[in-house]
């Protein structure tokens, strides 16, 4: 168990309880709920918690730029967004300067070394899912911390300390739970208590949780502050390391302190493209979601969206039709790019795409068997989460980071306080075989020792006239890809401000299963009739994605797009 009195000065002190008084009680000052009009220049944060989003803008206040801002957020949601927000997960950062530098940062997790092709299989070869869902063996080796260190070495400029300093005052002072993330946690119950033996801050030790409680994590302020002294040598080796091989040898897992020690974030050149005039600065492999991204784009590129309108029955029809192929292109194509030679070129390229979309027909719905061959699942509640952070210099980072579903593995570190991911699911277990999104791989995206798995995150800047325009992104699992394109089309193509464009009710499809989902209200009933009767299967589910998202406004002023499906908001000054 870490010892909160062993620790370093930073935890225990004044320091801290001044940050952690500052955090809480400046709520107030910066928040701008769901919309705002008002003229912000100077910096804006939107994540998934309101405190998270104030601990970014309380850094953007001490002088930090964007990136300093990204890295306070990441480690704030870990503490106050239990569900996705991590240290024991990974991610994604794209990154664009005010002078227009461009850079992605590649933190997903990597299968462990003992990890092999075949290890989520039954003696019969089919997937046992609980294994690589749920439980010690369902987690990759995390990446947030490095991934985090390493933006802060090439871009930061106040003190990793500093950065650290208002996640370890949530985490040692304590958070209050709003309703959904009271009840969130109580639907978890379960699986905490199942996985987690020895007892995890998570389950109320009396009677489940409310709104207004406050929730204090004392073993994840801890690693937090063997993080602040050391950087992520403070978790990828010491106590931090210890406790995560001890947590696995107890449960059943294979992550050694060798993978810890040998986890790198690794900088990758952005995929980049244009669409209608703006530049698409977006995520490579070993994401699937900036390639998919700017093909879905140059698909539909040449035809009027604008005249048709807003979720119109030809503006759905085409946007589908491209999400077909776009789908059916990842699951035969796209993987860890260290592993298996990604034709990402090819798939840029517009000649491909307009190829591609040769063989639609207005007359009636495409065929996904059609299409490619493969398997049919149904989509699953999903859990990551993303932010995006503004400066006043202009300055943007758009960062996707995840457990994968809810509160990852269910597997909390005894002694350290975090959650472990269950990324080892979006591997493709078995080739054709549906993970928990219903998206299907194959070789490509095969389990193989020290590879990083397939992902849909599409952290995305978007840049007008040399200069920054959009910065946006979304969890979601498999619809992110087709949130984050319909948000962009949203603004580009119907005009919509941020918030509205975040608002606006979405729609998805993914090549398999043949079906293509639709938020509550998401069309008329005109546009229902027309869909259907070309042979299109509707099927009405809940929420799609949980944009969070900046517009840069014609006046140069800072909008943001919160997304209402959540608790998520805005802070700004
Ligand atoms: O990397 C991926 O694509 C998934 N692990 C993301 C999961 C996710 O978005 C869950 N979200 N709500």
């Amino acid at each position: 168990m870490l010892n909160a009195t062993r620790l370093p000065q930073i935890i225990n002190n004044i320091l801290l309880y001044l940050f952690f008084t500052l955090v809480l009680t400046s709520c107030a000052g910066g928040q701008l709920g769901r919309s705002t009009h008002q003229e912000y220049r100077q910096g804006m944060v939107v994540s998934a918690s309101r405190y998270a989003s104030e601990a970014g803008l309380q850094i953007l206040k001490k002088g930090g730029n964007a990136v300093d801002a990204a890295v306070a957020v990441q480690f704030a949601l870990a503490v106050v967004y239990p569900n996705a927000g991590n240290l024991g997960g990974g991610g994604f950062m794209v990154y664009r300067s005010a002078a227009g530098e461009t850079a992605a940062l590649d933190f997903r997790e990597k299968a462990a070394a003992a990890a092999t092709r075949d290890m989520y299989l039954d003696s019969l070869q089919n997937p046992v899912v609980e294994k690589s869902l749920f439980g010690h063996l369902a987690a990759g080796v995390p990446g947030s911390v490095a991934g985090m260190e390493a933006a802060h070495k090439r871009y930061g400029k106040l003190s990793w300390k500093t950065l650290l300093a208002p996640a370890i005052a949530l985490a040692a002072g304590g958070y209050k739970l709003s309703a959904r993330g009271a009840e969130e946690l109580n639907g978890q119950a379960a699986g905490f208590r199942q996985y987690n033996l020895l007892g995890t801050a998570l389950v109320k030790a009396a009677g489940t949780w409310k709104e207004g409680d406050l929730l204090v994590q004392q073993e994840l302020a801890a690693t937090l502050a063997h993080i602040a002294e050391r950087g992520a040598a403070g978790f990828y080796d010491g106590p931090v390391a210890r406790l995560i091989v001890e947590e696995m040898q107890r449960g059943g897992g294979i992550m050694t302190a060798a993978d810890l020690r040998a986890y790198r974030a690794v900088w990758r050149t952005p995929v980049t493209g244009i669409y209608r005039g703006l530049k698409i600065i977006t995520m490579p492999p070993p994401s699937s979601g900036g390639i998919a991204l700017m093909q879905l784009l140059q698909m539909v590129e040449p035809y009027p969206l604008r005249r048709w309108g807003f979720n119109k029955d030809s503006t759905i029809q085409l946007m589908v039709e491209a999400e077909r192929r776009v789908y059916a292109d990842r699951a035969a194509h796209l993987g860890d790019p260290d592993f298996h030679p990604v034709p990402q070129h090819q798939l840029l390229n517009e000649n491909y795409n307009t190829q591609r979309m040769a063989g639609f027909t207005w007359e009636r719905s495409g065929n996904s068997a059609q299409i490619a061959a493969g398997l049919a699942a149904a989509p699953e509640h999903e859990e990551t989460t993303h932010f995006s952070v503004v400066d006043r210099n202009g300055n943007a980072v758009s960062i996707t980071t995840t457990l994968n579903g809810s509160y990852g593995s269910n597997v909390v570190v005894k002694g350290a306080g975090f959650l472990l991911n269950n990324e080892m699911d979006d591997f493709s277990v078995k080739p054709g075989s549906p993970n928990m999104y219903g998206l299907v791989g194959g070789k490509a995206n095969a389990i193989a020792p020290g590879k990083r798995m397939l992902s849909s995150m599409t952290p995305t800047v978007v840049e007008k006239d040399g200069k920054l325009f959009m910065v946006v992104g979304t969890p979601g699992g498999s619809t992110i890809i087709t949130s984050v394109f319909q948000t962009i089309v949203n603004v580009v193509d119907f005009d919509m401000g941020m918030q509205a464009a975040v608002n606006a009710r979405k729609f998805h499809h993914q090549w398999l299963p043949d079906e293509v989902y639709l938020e509550k209200e998401a069309i008329d009933s005109l546009t229902h009739r027309k869909l259907t009767n070309k042979g299109y299967r509707l099927v009405e589910r809940g929420n799609i994605g949980r944009v969070d998202a900046i517009l840069r406004n014609k006046w140069g002023y800072y909008e943001a797009g919160a997304d209402p499906r959540g608790d998520d908001s805005a802070a700004a000054w």
